[in-house]
């Protein structure tokens, strides 16, 4: 569910219509649909009514633009935040901190320290050191940390190895044979209140089943705690996946089909937030807590684009490229995950042939590309395109690799549309720097 469609031949997001975005803004941009990102909000928070005391966590690692943060802050959403610039981002938006927990295997004391003077929900503490540095850090201020450990359940995902976590081999939680004896020595540190348990699977997870054996396969400990150590949640993490493949699926798109590219399979079926809701709910309220939901990419994957434009064409003996101006800096899915964007015209061609490309961007850097073998409609310089499905770990993830600033964002609201961030400028890039001995 999304609002991005042609109509009339012109890709529109929501009531605008994008090409007049891309001339307005330039391109390289994103843009991002605030219905959807709505719309997604309260069908996942719809679908998991009937559980009663629950809590969404937006994983605002996935997009953590201030606007979107302040949209979601509006519909009632906590945020997970994996820093303590995330948390400053979530005040300055207007969210709240008692509704934030703090993940991520690396917090330091400054931030720690910065979480608890603003009254954060819940630490999920992910080893036995971080435990006794929250304890240290909490008698210094004078204050007692909420916190939650979070359980590697060993469940296997199906999803890419770079973003499956909920493996012993993965760097994440603590393992379920030491959970029970780590929180023992949680409740035998004084500045410390046990709060919860968290776990988290992986992301970008089509089936239901996985969670629901995370569920169970926690229950008995999650039981034996909540008696011992009065656990007051659940959080069972996000990683609910999107569609990639055929994002846009329906309507005046279905002129083209965008055929798979070579040795990748095809992709799962989306995993509706119902079909999720109906594999959880009855192993979620076996366990009689508040129930946390983390999802990130659910929310706002679907709801945003990367505007690229053709500067050129290129053939070697054996492909054709299509040099776009946009770059693994600011979309790296392709490069890093073999992640899957489909490419749709902001201005369908009449001709409706399709042919065999790569599509590179700029940069010097063999992994620099958002297609590869991929069969597009025939696309000429000063065409715009449309990445789709790139409104998760999109911008966030961006750099100024080759010194290319960093990317506009807009933020489109029924039919207006709002520059949300502006695009870095070349000073901007050497902001902060100096030459020794040379006045800054
Ligand atoms: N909770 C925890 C503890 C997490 O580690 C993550 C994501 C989430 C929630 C949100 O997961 P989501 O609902 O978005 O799947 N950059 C990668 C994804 C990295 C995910 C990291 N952790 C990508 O572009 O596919």
């Amino acid at each position: 569910m999304h609002s991005f469609r042609y109509v009339d031949g012109s890709l529109k997001c929501e009531g605008v219509d994008l090409e007049s975005v891309a001339s307005e803004v330039g391109t390289p941009a994103y843009v991002y649909s605030a219905e959807t990102i709505r719309g997604n909000y309260r069908r996942l928070d719809q679908a998991l009514a009937p559980l009663g005391d629950r809590m969404i966590c937006y994983a605002m690692k996935a997009n953590g633009n201030l606007s979107l943060l302040n949209l979601l802050a509006k519909e009632g959403a906590g945020f997970d935040i994996v820093s303590g610039g995330e948390l400053f981002k979530v005040i300055k938006a207007g969210g709240r901190a008692d509704r934030c927990t703090f993940a991520g295997v690396g917090k330091t004391a400054t931030e720690i320290d910065y979480a608890l003077r603003q009254g954060i929900y819940s630490f999920n503490v992910e080893s036995e050191e971080e435990l006794e540095m929250i304890n240290a850090v909490a008698a210094k201020a004078g204050l007692i940390a909420p916190i939650a450990i979070r359980v590697n359940p060993d469940v296997d995902a199906p999803t890419h190895k770079y973003i499956s976590t909920g493996k012993s081999k993965n760097k994440f939680g603590i393992g379920l044979d030491r959970a029970a004896a780590v929180y023992e020595r949680a409740a035998a540190l004084p500045y410390l209140k046990i709060r919860g348990l968290q776990t988290h699977i992986g992301s970008q997870i089509l089936k239901a089943p996985p969670f629901a054996e995370a569920i169970r396969k926690l229950t008995p400990l999650v039981l034996e705690l909540k008696a011992k150590h009065g656990l007051e949640f659940f959080s069972i993490g996000g990683g609910v996946g999107i569609v990639y493949r055929g994002a846009l699926q329906s309507g005046d798109a279905a002129w083209w089909k965008g055929s798979a590219e070579n040795g990748v399979e095809e992709e799962a079926e989306r995993l509706a937030p119902e079909t999720y809701a109906a594999e959880v709910i009855e192993p979620l309220k076996a366990l009689g807590l508040r129930i946390l939901f983390e999802p990130g990419r659910f929310i706002v994957g679907n709801a945003g684009v990367l505007l690229t434009s053709v500067l050129y064409r290129k053939s070697t003996p054996t492909k054709n490229f299509v040099i776009v101006d946009a770059g693994m800096n600011d979309l790296i899915r392709p490069a890093l995950y073999e992640g899957h964007h489909e490419i749709e015209p902001l201005r369908q061609p009449k001709d409706a042939t399709l042919e065999k490309v790569d599509v590179v961007g700029p940069v010097c850097e063999s992994g620099d590309f958002f297609a590869q073998d991929r069969e597009i409609p025939v696309l000429t310089p000063g065409d715009r395109i449309a990445l789709m499905s790139s409104g998760a770990y999109g911008f966030v993830m961006a750099s100024t690799y080759n010194a290319r600033p960093l990317l506009p964002e807009v933020l489109v609201d029924g039919e207006k549309s709002t520059v949300v961030r502006e695009r870095q400028t070349w000073d901007d890039l050497i902001s902060g720097e100096k030459v020794p001995g040379e006045p800054a």
